[in-house]
């Protein structure tokens, strides 16, 4: 590990040296980390991967349980066992299209590279419940990208949910169509599709589910989708996700 520093409320940066996983890393992907001195704890977590690149490979965390307290405590010097990059990511922005990122909370991390990688710039729109879960302003801004906050207390950003200054950026849009890339909370996803098939437009949305193995063997992870035929089936968040075009999802 190289560093592990908090970064708001309980929101942690911790950035390590990989050379074999960071120059596989895919927008999107994620890694799954062993807690480490904590035998207790049996179960890997999975985290986002924020930034990957030089050797370098970052994740933004949020500390809401055991293994995530365990992880902010760790020094910068400890090893940490990763696996990964694991999932299928976000596939390369359309570039005839205007790329749409939203995102609640942490689902920004799962974001970045998307707008890094991408051959276009477009705008990101994040919100959260305070000020103080809204995250990486500066590094999208940085990166040439419009970032638009909407925040539930109103202490940042438009008071209300992401989802009304969605609404209203497409109400506003002329030219190119949006492609949506989101991350978040279920109920946010799940307006960002309702949002997306009302339009005919695109969304990837990225799932979040507890999860076993994250390698696809334990089927800790299923979510009800469409098949080819239309049929309902299930998939692996883990593997054929956390990715998916947001018809193949089957919202219940
Ligand atoms: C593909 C993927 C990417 C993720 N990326 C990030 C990320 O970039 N940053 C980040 O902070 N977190 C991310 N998460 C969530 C993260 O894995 C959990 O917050 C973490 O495993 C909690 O571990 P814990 O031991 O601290 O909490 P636990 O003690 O295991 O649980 C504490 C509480 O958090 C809930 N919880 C546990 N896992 C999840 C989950 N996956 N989603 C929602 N609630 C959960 C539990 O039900 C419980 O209420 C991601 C999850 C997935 C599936
Ligand atoms: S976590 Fe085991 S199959 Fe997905």
């Amino acid at each position: 590990m190289v560093s592990n520093t908090p970064v708001e409320g309980d929101y942690f940066l911790l950035e390590l040296a990989s050379r074999v996983v960071a120059p596989l890393v895919q927008p999107g992907q994620f890694v799954h980390v062993r807690i480490p001195g904590r035998n207790d704890l049996v179960l890997r977590r999975p985290f986002s991967v924020f930034r990957a690149g030089d050797g370098l490979l970052s994740i933004l965390y949020k500390r809401v349980g055991e293994g995530t307290q365990s992880l902010s405590e760790l020094p910068a010097d400890a090893a940490l066992d990763i696996l990964g990059p694991l999932g299928r990511g976000f596939p390369p922005v359309n570039p005839e299209k205007l790329p749409v990122l939203v995102a609640g909370g942490y689902g920004m991390a799962a974001l970045y590279l998307v707008a890094e990688r991408a051959p276009k710039k477009g705008v990101v729109m994040v919100g959260g419940a305070t000020g103080k879960d809204i995250l990486c302003v500066a590094d999208f801004e940085r990166i040439g990208w419009e970032v638009r906050v909407a925040t539930e207390d109103g202490s940042r950003g438009t008071r209300g949910r992401v989802t009304e200054v969605m609404d209203a950026y497409v109400a506003g849009m002329e030219g190119a169509a949006p492609e949506f890339f989101a991350c978040g909370p279920m109920g946010m996803l799940k307006a960002v599709a309702e949002r997306a098939i009302g339009g005919s437009w695109t969304a990837w949305i990225s799932l979040d589910r507890n999860m076993g193995c994250g390698v696809g063997a334990c089927l800790a992870c299923v979510q009800k989708v469409r098949d080819e035929s239309d049929g309902p089936t299930w998939a692996r968040i883990c593997k054929e996700g956390p990715v998916f075009e947001c018809r193949e999802v089957i919202w219940e």
